[in-house]
């Protein structure tokens, strides 16, 4: 399958300007996946790079997400750029107008396919799943996130891209793929810190072990999940949270969401100004990308 058009990689790393952060001696540097590629950018170029190469010429993809699915939204517009067909099935009823990620997904060719919230909870079962693909007819069925073992192959190039060593690199956690492929990544002496986008995130502990033992990677660095900065919940924010984006946004110049990336730099300070961080420690926060909705 034809890979997706100019992608800037390596992705640039950043050193974020100290007179930006919390009086410490904690240096802070990003990864800007955000910039890889203008509609695959950050974790989803990532995830998506070795599930695209594995397809055949005449591939149609089955894959899950919410209705505002940063995951839908890049397999929509990938499999108009590379071109392989695509359906998404969609937790919960179509609202017309379609909202701007699913009206984008149409747009780009991809069918939606709406599913009730307790058949979605079915997404997971492997026979479930089987039955969704013959009745879509898809040849490749791509788990909600695209969080399987070639999303964590993806994942890992992260780290083989830095010249230089990191004591923390930090992620926001959705499903758990991208934290998993920062884990089976990291040399020894990086810890690999994730911040739960979701509440009750306890889960994501598993899922991460789970996903780690299908790629066949060992956990081969200290790792944790953050679980109290989740806002409420996933997609929820709070005024805090968003004044907090548009204040550290103005001043960097670097664009945050509050879904994914928010949340992650705002615990990141949080807990540098808790002194989480030991001091002239190296933190590396990968700004997974998202979308400014
Ligand atoms: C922009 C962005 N960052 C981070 C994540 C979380 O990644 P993961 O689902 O691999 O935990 C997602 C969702 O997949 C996302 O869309």
């Amino acid at each position: 399958m034809q890979p997706l058009l100019k992608p800037k990689i390596p992705s640039p790393l950043e050193k974020l300007d100290s007179s930006l952060l919390p009086n410490s001696d904690v240096e802070v540097w990003i990864k800007r996946d955000d910039l890889i590629h203008p509609q695959v950018s950050g974790n989803k170029w990532r995830k998506l790079k070795y599930n695209i190469q594995a397809l055949a010429p005449d591939a149609h993809v089955l894959t899950f997400g919410g209705a505002y699915s940063n995951h839908v939204r890049a397999v929509a517009a990938a499999s108009k750029l590379c071109g392989f067909e695509a359906t998404a099935i969609i937790r919960g009823e179509l609202v017309e107008p379609l909202n701007s990620v699913l009206a984008y997904a149409t747009a780009q060719g991809m069918k939606l396919l709406p599913v009730s919230r307790e058949d979605y909870r079915k997404r997971h079962d492997v026979s479930w799943a089987e039955v969704q693909r013959r009745y879509t007819g898809a040849t490749d069925v791509w788990p909600e996130g695209g969080s399987n073992a070639l999303a964590i192959k993806g994942v890992k190039e992260i780290l083989h891209e830095l010249d230089q060593p990191f004591d923390v690199v930090c992620a926001p956690v959705g499903t758990g793929g991208t934290l998993a492929g920062l884990i089976a990544g990291a040399s020894a002496g990086t810890s690999v810190l994730g911040v739960s986008v979701l509440k009750g995130g306890e889960f994501l502990l598993d899922d991460v072990r789970g996903l780690l033992a299908d790629s066949g990677d060992r956990e081969c660095s200290t790792w944790s999940i953050e679980l109290d900065y989740h806002f409420g919940g996933y997609a929820k924010s709070t005024v805090e949270l968003r004044e907090w984006i548009a204040h550290f946004s103005a001043r960097s110049g670097i664009p945050l969401e509050p879904v994914y990336s928010g949340k992650l730099f705002f615990a990141v300070y949080d807990m540098i100004a808790k002194g989480r961080f030991s001091p002239d420690s190296k933190v590396l926060i990968i700004h997974t990308g998202g979308v400014y909705w």
